[in-house]
């Protein structure tokens, strides 16, 4: 039985913290037993609105807390595919000739691509950023991957990576399977400080890299019911952060419907609460940070991961190129010499 293929990943921006674990690390850890997986390094991808050199310099940092990241969750390298975009000469390639085929008042119509531009304080739309869409379809369509593992803030573009793939067939003969959404039914992780979303800038994330004390004063600093100012009040459960992470990572459910029993009658205090919450996050993190500290201590190991994952990668990409050129009729392409060696193509590690 031939596996279904996966193709997810993530810029490189920093460190993950809970919420990606919650809405995405834990997903793919599971998929790895069902499907085959490659799981991309999306370091181009910060250049459609970080294009400026201080900001590659930060990369190679980024994307060894990635790859690290990613192995102290369980993603093993053995089974999966991990790799950097910018180490696979044929992400650009397939990103041109993807530009042809979706009109620039489509991507206008991104929803995602104006909020980018804004987040970055951009005042025009650069051509690369419009293109964003179309660079993700590339990393998707490479592999001929058929499932794509994101969050709501993705879909609109494997949408476009859809209306791609249709449109190359059409235009072309079969090359590409149709990729599909895999949307998560996680709920999205609020941050310590009540709001939405766990998010770096907001500074209201727990890393999962932190240490167990700064883990305990993120705790001591969450936010909970704001109307209960003393411990004999009754309190809300509902919506309240210290109990949605209790759910989510306390796995003694006794302990945790007492807790909630009690601060809904004004019989504990937050102390308690909070002081339960710290022990249960490091009793879920300690693994995971001693993982990562044993992969961090050898010296070569992400280089490693990184090159046998862009090798592995380029086998699908090139043969990929093969099957684009050949069903276009692009005869110029097959001429150009190919590279006789693997490029490390590790231009951060
Ligand atoms: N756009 C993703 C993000 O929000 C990163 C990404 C780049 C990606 N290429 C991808 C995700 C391909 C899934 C598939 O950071």
């Amino acid at each position: 039985m031939i596996k279904k293929r996966i193709l997810t990943g993530d810029r490189p921006t920093g460190r993950l913290h809970l919420g990606h674990y919650v809405g995405s690390l834990a997903n793919r850890v599971r998929l790895q037993e069902e499907y085959e997986c490659f799981f991309i390094i999306a370091d181009l991808h910060t250049l459609t609105t970080r294009p400026e050199k201080r900001h590659i310099a930060q990369m190679q940092e980024h994307v060894r807390d990635l790859v690290l990241d990613y192995l102290a969750v369980g993603i093993d390298p053995e089974r999966s595919v991990i790799f950097l975009q910018s180490a696979i000469p044929e992400t650009y390639q397939l990103n041109l000739i993807l530009e042809m085929l979706v009109s620039v008042p489509r991507l206008e119509r991104v929803p995602t691509l104006k909020e980018m531009a804004r987040d970055a304080n951009l005042r025009t739309m650069p051509f690369g950023l419009l293109g964003y869409p179309v660079l993700q379809a590339a990393d998707i369509l490479l592999p001929r991957a058929h499932l794509v593992p994101v969050g709501k803030d993705n879909q609109a573009h494997v949408e476009v990576a859809r209306e791609l793939a249709r449109r190359f067939n059409r235009l072309y003969g079969e090359v590409f399977p149709i990729p599909e959404c895999l949307l998560g039914d996680v709920p999205i992780l609020v941050g310590t400080d009540g709001a939405a979303k766990m998010s770096k800038s907001r500074d209201n994330a727990i890393y999962l890299s932190d240490d167990a004390e700064t883990v305990r004063r993120q705790v001591f600093q969450m936010v909970t019911d704001p109307q209960r100012v003393r411990a004999d009040i009754p309190g809300r459960v509902e919506g309240n952060p210290v109990f949605i992470y209790h759910d989510t990572f306390n796995p003694d459910r006794e302990e945790v419907e007492d807790l909630k029993e009690r601060y809904r009658r004004g019989r504990v205090g937050d102390v308690e609460v909070k002081e339960k919450l710290a022990r249960a996050l490091n009793t879920f993190l300690d693994p995971i940070r001693q993982r990562r500290a044993d992969y961090a201590a050898r010296p070569r190991l992400v280089a490693e991961v990184l090159a046998a994952g862009n090798e592995r990668m380029r086998i699908e990409a090139r043969e990929t190129m093969v099957q684009v050129r050949e069903a276009m009729g692009l005869m110029s392409l097959p001429l150009q010499s190919e590279p006789t060696t693997v490029p490390a193509g590790l231009v951060y590690c």
